[in-house]
């Protein structure tokens, strides 16, 4: 059966940067289903052949050398323009039209319907769909991806959702996290369940904490105005970390099927103890990067977080006193995003003859981005030192040993998902709402007298000191390391 993608907010920045390049990847490697046709529907009035000029300088612009003129042109002549309105239903009435008539031709075909808008109009933009029939699944599925984020609160996530289910039923919708569809995320589900020799030890008897660091080397830039009412719990915590979380921590799914692992990932938020009273001041921390208030649209007195570090409990057998650190920040000494396992000590040190913070404890450490790979980091012996040790790691880095082959963009995998309706990396609404009921307990917080203070931290560091002070107060220390590219 034909596919029609029907993009809502074809004008906008993802469209053009992540959408439209990712489509036509998958149309250059011949992965898209047979008779993929993609309709753009914004405000903005274009032609077909002006939006598909727009969409070729931008699509040169963000597959660089992978693009090709030849693809493109065959790309180019299944990309359609409908200028349409969310607010206006008489937009509807005539995109359905146009796709009945001009575009499937009278024919059942399968939709994948986008809403890449700004997110206060996507309620409207359900409501549209569902009022004008075109959710309706005689003439073939109808499927909605939802872009992050789901909601800026728990009150707020729950309303979307319950209009959501008005129009579309839980299985025909797609909410992207992009992070779920980096490769080395999904990796991580191979590693952990493709693999025999991690799982015995994944557990309280041998792991001491994890780590979660998702560090940024950029400021906030243009995107202030978004960023003032959002904050880094809102734009990485309640979506991207709390994913990585979650797939660090579950068990098993029975088969590798959206709703077997989407219900052992929500068990995991089940498992998360909610942080309350002195909780706040103890396991969050919240920092905002010198001359952040002097960004674009950002008020001077600004008191957002642009930096935090939380220590979650999982309550569960698996994870019992084992604490999960998390962190992320704008500003930050580099770019990387990595899942650090720390290992317990040895029950006796056998080798230290000095003092005891020269050994170190095994670390499994996997590098989601830029540099992905795994190391394992072990102790060695120095040769001719005595019994002089040292940490040393085994490397595994996917560009050394896949050569030639480029990690690609997460949107080509979760559209490609989308489209064969398989929903394993996508949100489901219980996990949604979970989520925000961790992240909604500590913006209160954060907004109440006994809110801890605010620490400033100059740009190009891991955070502010504190976050440091506060890990060595706990005996651990954070994993700090720039990656190395190849
Ligand atoms: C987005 C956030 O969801 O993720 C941005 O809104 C952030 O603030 C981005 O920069 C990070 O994504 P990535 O894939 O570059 O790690």
């Amino acid at each position: 059966m034909p596919h029609t993608v029907v993009i809502f907010g074809a004008s906008g920045d993802l469209t053009s940067r992540k959408l439209i390049p990712a489509l036509y990847l998958l149309h250059q490697k011949g992965r898209l289903p047979k008779e993929t046709r993609v309709v753009g529907v914004a405000r903005t009035p274009f032609s077909h052949d002006a939006w598909r000029a727009e969409l070729e300088t931008s699509t040169k612009k963000f597959t660089g050398k992978e693009f090709d003129a030849t693809a493109w042109q065959t790309f180019a002549s299944t990309i359609f323009y409908q200028r349409g309105d969310i607010d206006d239903a008489a937009s509807f009435t005539a995109l359905k039209s146009f796709l009945e008539t001009d575009i499937e031709k009278g024919a059942p075909a399968s939709r994948l319907y986008y809403l890449s808008t700004s997110p206060t109009l996507y309620e409207a933009a359900i409501e549209q769909l569902g009022a004008a029939g075109m959710a309706e699944e005689s003439q073939g599925v109808r499927r909605i991806i939802i872009e992050k984020p789901f909601g800026t609160n728990l009150a707020s996530a729950k309303a979307l959702n319950i209009a959501t289910h008005k129009v579309f039923s839980e299985k025909q919708v797609y909410r992207i996290d992009h992070y779920l569809g980096k490769e080395t995320v999904q990796n991580l589900l191979v590693l952990r369940f493709a693999n025999t020799i991690f799982e015995p030890i994944w557990n309280r008897n041998y792991i001491d904490h994890v780590q979660i660091t998702v560090a940024e080397e950029v400021e906030v830039g243009s995107r202030g105005g978004y960023y003032d009412k959002s904050g880094v719990l809102r734009d990485m915590f309640q979506n991207h970390i709390l994913q990585l979380l979650m797939i660090t921590a579950m068990e098993a799914p029975v088969r590798y099927q959206a709703d077997f692992i989407r219900d052992e990932k929500v068990k995991v938020l089940r498992a998360i103890r909610p942080l309350s009273g002195a909780d706040f001041a103890n396991c969050t921390i919240r920092g905002q990067y010198a001359g952040y208030r002097e960004a674009k649209d950002v008020p001077p007195d600004s008191n957002v977080a642009t930096f935090a570090a939380l220590k979650l409990q999982v309550d569960n057998w698996r994870w019992n006193r084992v604490p999960f650190y998390l962190r992320s920040g704008k500003a930050m000494s580099c770019r990387t995003t990595q899942i650090v396992i720390q290992f317990k000590e040895p029950p006796q040190l056998l080798f230290g003859d000095g003092p005891r913070s020269n050994l170190d404890a095994n670390k499994l450490v996997i590098q989601i981005q830029p540099a992905e790979g795994i190391q394992i980091h072990f102790l060695t012996k120095v040769p001719d030192a005595g019994m002089k040790l040292r940490m040393t790691d085994l490397n595994f880095s996917f560009s050394r040993e896949y050569v030639g082959k480029s990690l690609p963009d997460a949107y080509q995998r979760l559209l490609l998902d989308a489209l064969n309706g398989d929903a394993s990396l996508f949100a489901r609404s219980d996990e949604v709402e979970l989520a925000w009921g961790i992240i909604d307990p500590i913006l209160a917080a954060w907004q109440s007298p006994a809110a801890p203070p605010l620490e400033f931290y100059p740009p190009g560091q891991w955070g502010p000191d504190l976050s440091d002070q506060w890990m060595h107060e706990q005996k651990r220390s954070w994993f700090d390391v720039c990656p190395v590219l190849h």
